[in-house]
């Protein structure tokens, strides 16, 4: 192969460079899970070993190096910015972290790793040695590394770079990278809290700020990204999830900016307190008895105590930490934790309380098979007043997002059937969204992207399609998330 004779290409611009980056950073994060879930010698870690080494073996025949480095809220391999895409960002939103807890700027490839090497290389970047200073891990790691005698990877250090400028992000881009920058940050409060550490609240404003930006722009395309559902990510992924929809729902309720970036702070936060409660109880999949319940209920009060170490610099957000206390309490009082006088929730906890029940029930719908569809969560809300949910936030959160929520599979009245990507504009159709039609009357799957709008009518002045019902995705073998790339 002969040495290229100009500077490899740069930017967003070059969709090869882009496909083997991209196949990298996911190959890359697979393997990393595979590593922590599975004994070295299983098939699974195996399989992904192998599939990491051709995909970086790939980018270095294309570039003639492999690089993967962390320079602001962006990766890069070699002198490529990765797009960000739906079936990456989860990917990348860990990788991310992962760097920045072991305290590196990123990773070199010096020839061509063996599986070996990649093993132990992977398995001490998720288990970094947290019980240093951040500026000293990356010379642990580098020993550690050479005591295990792989000599493969040069390890980079943290750079202070500033972010790349996001002129050339489209809006749906800016958005992803919004959310990205969201969990990370909301990863670094949490898993630091966790560890007797306290960071401080700089980049968390800015994320909530970037999340206000893009509501107050682009709401549908954050909206969209609100369907996203990790379990292994699960608490910040709900933390982003319910900031996103805290901060839509309180500009519905007519909250200025500087209030929603209070109230932004104050969702991302809302469950900073199980920090606070053991992982194990937190991953444990399935029934959890009653004791395990009134620990997981700690999270509340926890939370206030929390928030009470962080570095604030002497302002504390006060309500951010009734947020925390309140969220699950109930307007009755009947939720916990359990108060002796009566009180009225703040206006944050009934918002919080709304968002966090919705993200919440759409969730467990994932993981545990019930058969509730968005939409009958936002029903259950409307109508069982045991949920003790405000009924006038309730209102404007249906306002919101329409009685068919972002990502509801619904079945038309043409026999069509159709995913919901946006609630309509027009605030009066709360029963027509914006679709797109998945599947036509015959059940052949449709590649058609238009969006249609459910208001509109046919020659004959009836409406040209109705939702008859939602329908369960899984059914069809959906994922939700393809749709909203
Ligand atoms: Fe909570
Ligand atoms: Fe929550």
């Amino acid at each position: 192969m002969t040495a290229p004779t100009q500077s490899p290409p740069s930017g967003v611009g070059d969709p090869s460079g882009q496909k083997a980056a991209r196949s990298f950073v996911v190959a890359m994060n697979s393997a990393i899970r595979a590593v922590r879930l599975y004994p070295v010698e299983n098939a699974a870690v195996q399989k992904a070993i192998a599939e990491l080494g051709s995909s970086a073996e790939r980018v270095r025949e294309g570039e003639g190096s492999c690089a993967l480095r962390r320079v602001g809220d962006f990766l890069f391999v070699n002198d490529t910015r990765l797009r960000l895409t739906f079936d990456n960002y989860a990917a990348v939103a860990s990788l991310l972290g992962m760097f920045r807890e072991a305290g590196i700027g990123g990773i070199g490839l010096f020839d061509k790793p063996l599986p070996r090497a990649w093993v132990v290389l992977l398995s001490f970047l998720q288990s970094p040695p947290l019980e240093y200073p951040e500026e000293e891990r990356l010379a642990q790691l580098s020993a550690r590394l050479e005591t295990a005698q792989v000599h493969d990877f040069e390890l980079f250090p943290a750079s202070d770079e500033q972010d790349e400028p996001e002129s050339d992000l489209d809006s749906k881009e800016k958005a992803r990278q919004t959310y990205v920058r969201s969990l990370d940050v909301t990863r670094e409060v949490i898993t630091s809290a966790r560890l007797g550490r306290s960071p401080g609240l700089k980049r968390v404003k800015r994320a909530v700020q970037g999340i206000v930006d893009s509501i107050l722009t682009d709401s549908a395309s954050m909206m969209g990204l609100t369907t996203l559902r990790d379990f292994d990510e699960y608490t910040f992924v709900h933390s982003v999830n319910v900031c996103i929809l805290a901060v839509a729902l309180g500009r519905r309720l007519g909250l200025s900016k500087i209030q929603l970036l209070d109230l932004g702070l104050a969702a991302l936060l809302h469950d900073i307190g199980k920090s606070r409660i053991p992982l194990e109880l937190l991953n444990k999949r399935g029934q959890l008895d009653s004791d395990d319940r009134l620990i997981l209920q700690q999270h509340t009060w926890q939370g206030v105590l929390a928030m009470f170490a962080l570095p604030t610099g002497g302002v504390r957000p006060w309500r951010s930490m009734t947020a925390a206390y309140e969220h699950h309490m109930r307007t009755d009082l009947s939720g916990y934790p359990k108060v002796s006088r009566p009180r009225k929730l703040s206006l944050f906890s009934k918002v919080i309380a709304v968002a966090d029940g919705f993200d919440a029930a759409t969730t467990t719908r994932v993981y545990q098979d019930s058969p509730w569809t968005p939409a009958d969560v936002v029903r259950g809300m409307r109508d069982n007043p045991r949920l003790g949910l405000d009924p006038v936030v309730v209102k404007a959160f249906i306002n919101l997002t329409g009685i068919y929520p972002v990502g509801t599979v619904v079945v038309l009245d043409t026999f069509e059937l159709a995913i919901v990507l946006a609630s309509n504009p027009d605030e009066t159709a709360l029963s027509r969204p914006i679709i797109r039609i998945l599947m036509d009357d015959r059940g052949n799957l449709l590649d058609d992207a238009t969006p249609l709008d459910l208001t509109v009518r046919a020659a004959n002045g009836q409406f040209a399609r109705t939702i008859i019902r939602t329908e369960d995705p899984q059914r069809y073998g959906i994922n939700i998330g393809d749709y909203f790339a």
